[in-house]
Order: structure tokens, then sequence, then C-alpha cells
């Protein structure tokens, strides 16, 4: 017998940032900042991410591009190494995602790649806790309540049969 199965998720829409708690517009605009300090001479596409842990401390991350491409970062992967090696048990609650082009901010909210989709996964798994997903465009921010949404059927450490303290 074939089953159909169908997956689908919900999420928030925001016309206006205004309308966000006031813990994600700071966290929004630290994203922004962020994207500032972004190294990106190949693409001149800034992406911003900024992390707020459950202390309340914010972590940023910019891209970081190479003229060998594939050495290049991404803004959220470098925001959670940032975040992992300095303030390791001091858990992910929130993720904000903002890109600039030489015109300024994106209109639309730029998702993150399937790379850093993977990354915010095993992060959720490390924390055993999800991760909100905030995605700031000029004309509407989008929040995800975890990366399972975006990143459905996950490869997990179930899959890898191994145990893990
Ligand atoms: N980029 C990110 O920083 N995060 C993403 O999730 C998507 C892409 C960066 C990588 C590269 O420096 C530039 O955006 C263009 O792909």
């Amino acid at each position: 017998m074939i089953k159909l199965i169908n997956i689908s998720f919900s999420y928030k829409e925001f016309e206006n940032s205004e309308e966000l708690k006031p813990d994600d517009r700071e966290l929004v605009l630290a994203a922004a900042e962020s994207a500032l300090n972004a190294y990106a001479p190949y693409s001149k596409f800034r992406v911003g991410a900024a992390i707020r842990l459950e202390s309340g401390i914010i972590v940023r991350g910019a891209n970081v591009e190479n003229v060998a491409f594939p050495s290049g970062t991404c803004a959220e992967s470098s925001a959670f190494s940032n975040s992992v090696s300095n303030h390791h048990n001091d858990n992910p609650v929130a993720i904000a995602i903002t890109a600039m082009t030489e015109d300024g901010l994106t209109d639309e909210p730029v998702p993150p790649c399937g790379n850093c989709r993977q990354v915010i996964a095993e992060e959720e798994s490390r924390t055993g806790k999800p991760i909100r997903i905030i995605l700031a465009g000029r004309s509407k921010t989008m929040v995800i309540e975890s990366i399972s949404s975006l990143l459905p059927l996950q490869f997990n450490k179930k899959n890898l049969q191994v145990n893990l303290p």
C-alpha cells in the first residue's frame, strides 16, 4: 500500500517590524548592524546574523568570503561558531538573519542556505531546545519556531546510531 504523507508548517509574518516583540526587534537590528561587518567583495551580498542566548547575550556573525569560494563562511554558521566557542552552556533561543545588497537591506527576507539549516539543526539537537528563526526584510519579517519546519526529515544522531553523552 502506498501512503501519501503531507508535511506542512506555519509561520508568522509581520508586515511591520514594529509589531515584533522588543527583544526580537533588537535582535533584527543587531543582525542588520552585523551585515555591515561582512566581508563580501565577490558577491557584494552582505549577510548578518544575530543569536539571542538564554542569558540575553546577543552573539553576531557575518559572511566572510574567500577568493577560493568554498572557503568562505556564511553569517549564520559564523554566528554559531562564535556562540558555541564563547558561550558553550548558554543555549541559543533565537536567530535573526538579514541581508544587504549595494542598495541596502533586501526587500524580501532571506532564508538560511541548506548548510546553515543543518548547522541550526545541530544546535537544536545539541541543546534539546527549539531556536526561533527571524527572517527580516524591508517589506516583511517571517518568524519560524524551529528549524524542523525548514529542514523536515533531517538526518539526525538516531540515524547515525551513535550514543552521545
Ligand atoms: N550567505 C550567507 O551568509 N548565509 C546564507 O544563508 C546564504 C548565503 C552568504 C554566502 C556568500 O558570502 C553570499 O551570501 C552569497 O551567497
